[in-house]
């Protein structure tokens, strides 16, 4: 006989899927402390536990909900009860492949098996019929009260529901949970596997007349502007909305004016359906969903998702979180401008649903379902494709829209993700098309898009994306020309892009100026709201974030699991700033004698914002006020004149212009800035390079050569001294420690081990010419790898200019940087600029340029331009795997102080006007060989880099290459600096 855990039943004894809301019917929750015993197989403890009488003092006690493997407990082993993170008996992660032989249904006899014994007693007036519901388990349960089984479930991520006989007083309820099991086959979603009873567990009061489910359809006619009401429910109730004037039978439709339901205005009717047993809440909201002529509307508006991918993660407690953790995301995602969450790639937590109805965020509401490992199998008895899984997949649809099909924040159902194809999607597709014709479905795997309201696709490049919004792009292979044409008639959905592992992404401005010019596309959902790590410590103590490749187990999914908009505490990457700035829902541009108003909302006015302005002087304000926009419509353009006096500047005179709420929101206060455009107004003139004589040429004699208030090293020709103040350098700098997309995904795009090599990471320097002329030094030399034919020639022309020093720098690549005749690499550059030592006394940084978090050439427009001062200490952003960090782009000037060291000021030079700067306390090196923030020491000195460009960052860790225009040009190039110490 097959064994349940092996078998491709679903499970068995559950009760229908239905609709999850609060209701006054009694619940006695049933999380806390319960008891547990870890076996090594499917047997578990063996039959004894679930009786009565069973001891089990001596097991450990276990938090519920949790994930045990995030616990301590005692390890199959035995000995003290401990933590297992590290271990393959803690928590695992893989991308693609599956923990377990791929031989579906079954599993290996190795199946990490949990028993949980809880004792509770039944208050004394508790009724005679109850449900008892568990939110979530993983992977697969068997559930006995009193002795008695009641049933068993897999589908980790829904919840099922089973009749409870208890009986007065004292109950035992005993949970057998395996780790593996046949649904372990359709959850391989590229995330930590986390076994365990995650989520609540209630008891369930069923009074006589109770309403086992009721499904609320709530229409919106945005031409006439009313609202169409019908609740069905299992048992006879009443509806009643009172805002409304609503008292009818469930079953009656109700027609009334009402406003719509919008993530912009997400407005509910609150209400309750009675019936003689029950009262159950409701929260409608009205909204009409359709997809017309190709373009995704809602209330017969087109809208562009400004969205996220959101896993639920706790880096203590993984996917059981608390309501705190769940509106602290949307909080933050609403203050970030995100308006869409696509639940990747499982339903979530009910509540977190209930608060998306609340807030305002557009759902994409994604199945249980993931099959991504067949994919080693040549996607051979891939489940969608076996019908003896059918079941298996219908029962995860159908819990997942029973359960949620009441939210007026879900507006699509996604079937699964990456999954390849199969005949059951067909079967899925129909089954949600017959029980909830009110919203289209997605899936993005199937080319053939047959099943799916929506072409989509993950990471295409800026070019492809735009080929698709003209409906250009080219035919996927192995479908039909019926096939085809339909495709090409259907909205795109970009259902991933911008992987936001380490740092990064860039080019969130240029998806979001591709998705906004084209109609068909209905906006995106960048990949993922939070990184997946998760604290621990190491041997000897040290706190650090585990990633895959933290522990001892192969497969290993590596870092992927650290791709987020946020750390895994969820404090913001600077990647979050500058994704709020692409999803602003206004565009203000500040024009010369002009303010433009872009309303891109999808149907609110900007009468709920305030515009203001602010005058500053090299970041000293000087001026502000208020602008009268009048009020401007979704899809509007307002305009009106720029208030600013003129006025004499001491530096750069810097307008920016904000939008505001006026009001506060659950999610923000009054004054929170949505929107900000800026304009410099006027700057002081760039400094002049000094005039050149070329006059006379000798040779250094002795150990040193100055010039003005320079010292240098007569053999390197490196400035040893500026003025009061010793320091070394500048060398010519190409590297910089690679970031995870630099590494590129496998073999794509992995520009990193290009930079290994082919030297990049240790050049070696050789200085030509050390040539002092009356009024310069010219030092001339070239900087190359071991090994290679390929370097760079470069020359630094000194000048001296007052108490200043003015450095023009030429270089030119040499060699064979593309094609090299030793395994035709390409090689890019990362940086191209200047690296200086100076003393470690440098503790703050002032500088005028983009800020204050750091920029690169491809994500910078959501940082303002502006004076930022900063201690040099959190110039860097502690990412989990280190690497390079901390840039600033377009810098005009930077000044450097600490205590008993000149101040040093770099500024830029007419025809040069900006730089790009890091200064860390450790090299571009350093960065690269440590494994965690943790291996960085102060190497005693302060690393500054003034750099003519360095690379931007781009998402090619899953995505396509960094597009040529971010890549430093291997050609010919001079810039220069000026640089004055005291
Ligand atoms: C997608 C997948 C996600 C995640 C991402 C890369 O293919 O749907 O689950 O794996 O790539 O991090």
């Amino acid at each position: 006989m097959t064994a349940y855990w092996e078998s491709t039943a679903p499970g068995a004894g559950r009760r229908p899927a239905r609709a999850d809301a609060p209701s006054d019917a009694r619940v006695l929750s049933l999380n806390g402390t319960w008891r547990f015993r870890l076996a090594p197989t499917a047997a578990g403890t063996g039959a004894g536990f679930v009786t009565d009488g069973f001891d089990d003092s001596g097991w450990d006690e276990m938090r519920v909900p949790s994930h045990w493997v995030l616990e301590e407990f005692t390890p199959l082993a035995g000995g003290p009860r401990r933590s297992m993170k590290g271990t393959a008996e803690g928590p695992l992660y893989t991308n693609t492949a599956y923990p377990i032989p791929l031989d579906p249904p079954h599993v290996s006899t190795e199946n990490p098996t949990g028993d949980y014994r809880l004792e509770f007693e039944l208050p004394d007036d508790w009724g005679d019929s109850t449900v008892l519901r568990f939110q979530g388990v993983d992977s697969c349960a068997k559930v006995w009260l009193n002795g008695t089984e009641l049933g068993w479930s897999t589908g980790s991520r829904l919840p099922f529901e089973l009749d409870a006989p208890v009986r007065p007083g004292r109950n035992v309820l005993a949970v057998r949970v395996h780790r593996w099991s046949s649904g372990t086959y359709l959850e391989d979603q590229d995330m930590w596997w986390l076994p365990g009873i995650f989520r609540d567990v209630e008891l369930i009061e069923r009074p006589p007349g109770a309403i086992d489910d009721h499904h609320v359809h709530a229409d919106y006619d945005h031409e006439s502007g009313t609202g169409a009401l019908r609740v069905d429910a299992t048992t006879e109730a009443v509806v009643e909305i009172p805002e409304l004037g609503i008292r009818m039978a469930a079953g009656e439709t109700a027609r009334v004016p009402v406003e719509p339901w919008s993530a912009e205005v997400p407005r509910l009717y609150r209400g309750t359906l009675r019936s003689a047993g029950e009262r159950v809440e409701l929260a409608i909201g009205f909204r009409h969903v359709e997809i017309v002529d190709g373009v995704f509307t809602v209330n017969g508006r087109p809208v562009t998702f400004r969205g996220v991918n959101r896993h639920e993660h706790h880096p203590d407690t993984g996917r059981t979180l608390d309501r705190e953790t769940m509106v602290q995301d949307i909080v933050a995602m609403k203050r970030a401008n995100v308006d869409a969450v696509r639940t990747s790639h499982y339903p979530p937590h009910p509540e977190f649903l209930r608060l998306c109805d609340e807030y305002g965020l557009w759902v994409l509401e994604e199945c249980d379902l993931e099959t991504h490992g067949f994919i080693y199998a040549g996607w051979e008895k891939n489940p969608p494709a076996d019908p003896a899984w059918r079941d298996a997949l219908l029962d995860r649809v159908r819990r997942m829209v029973e359960r949620d099909k009441n939210h007026p924040s879900v507006v699509i159902w996604s079937l699964a993700n990456e999954s390849w194809t199969g005949e059951t999607f067909s079967v899925l597709r129909q089954w949600v098309a017959d029980r909830d014709p009110s919203r289209p479905v997605l899936y993005e795997r199937d080319p053939s898009y047959r099943d799916s309201d929506f072409y989509s696709l993950m990471y295409p490049s800026l070019e492809d994306l735009d080929r698709i919004g003209r409906r250009a792009e080219d035919t996927p292979d192995g479908v039909t020309a019926a096939e085809d044409e339909r495709r090409r008639s259907l909205p795109f959905l970009l259902v991933e892009y911008a992987h936001a592992m380490g740092n990064g992404p860039g080019s969130l401005q240029d998806y979001r100026r591709i998705m906004l010019e084209h109609d068909r596309i209905c906006g995106g959902f960048v990949w993922e709201w939070i990184d997946l790590g998760i604290n621990a410590v190491t041997a000897d103590g040290t706190a650090h974030v585990m990633h895959g490749e933290d522990i001892d187990y192969e497969p290993c999914g590596g870092r992927f699991n650290l791709d987020g908009l946020l750390f895994s505490d969820r404090t913001p990457t600077p990647a979050l700033a500058e994704l709020a700035k692409a999803y602003e829902p206004v565009r203000v541009t500040v024009g010369s004698d002009h303010v433009l108003v872009d309303n891109l909302r999808h149907t609110t006015d900007t009468a709920d914002l305030r515009f203001t302005w602010a005058l500053a002087d090299d970041g000293e304000p000087v001026a502000d006020g208020t602008l009268d926009v009048p009020a401007v419509g979704a899809g509007g353009q307002g305009r009106v004149a720029v208030p600013v006096p003129t006025r004499q500047a001491r530096g750069t005179l810097v307008l920016t212009v904000e939008a505001r709420t006026a009001t506060d929101a659950a999610w923000a206060q009054a004054g929170h800035v949505v929107a900000w455009g800026q304009r410099i107004v006027s700057e002081p003139p760039v400094r002049s390079l000094p005039r050149r004589s070329d006059a006379g040429s000798r040779a250094p004699g002795g150990d040193d050569v100055t010039l003005g208030p320079g010292t240098f090293d007569a053999a390197t020709g490196r400035l040893v001294r500026l003025g009061d103040l010793a320091l070394d350098g500048p060398v010519l700098d190409v590297h910089r420690a690679p970031t995870e997309n630099d590494h590129g995904q496998g073999d794509l795009n992995d520009l990193a081990s290009v930079w290994s090599a082919t030297g990049l990471d240790r050049m070696l320097h050789r200085t030509d010419l050390v040539d002092r002329g009356d009024d310069h030094l010219r030092v001339a030399g070239r900087t190359a790898p071991t090994t290679h034919a390929h370097g760079v020639d470069w020359t630094m022309l000194w000048q001296a200019d007052g108490d200043a020093l003015v450095l023009t720098v030429d270089v030119e690549p040499t060699g064979p940087w593309a094609d090299t005749p030793h395994r035709h690499r390409d090689i890019w550059l990362p940086r191209l600029g200047l690296r200086l030592s100076l003393p470690a006394a440098y503790a703050r940084a002032r500088w005028f340029g983009r800020g204050p978090g750091e920029t690169y050439v491809d994500s910078f427009e959501g940082s303002r331009l502006g004076t930022f001062d900063r201690a040099v200490d959190d110039l860097q952003t502690p990412y989990p795997v280190p690497q390079e960090n901390g840039n600033h782009v377009q810098t005009r000037w930077l000044e450097l102080t600490g205590q008993d060291v000149p101040p040093l000021r770099v500024d830029g030079v007419d025809g040069h006007p900006t730089f790009d700067f890091t200064a860390r306390r450790w090299t571009s090196h350093d960065l690269q060989r440590a494994r965690k923030p943790h291996d960085l020491r102060d190497s005693g000195r302060v690393w500054l880099n003034l750099d003519h460009r360095q690379q931007g960052i781009g998402s090619a860790s899953v995505g396509p290459a960094l597009p040529e225009r971010y890549r430093v040009p291997r050609e010919r190039t001079t810039w220069s600096v000026r640089l004055q110490a005291g």
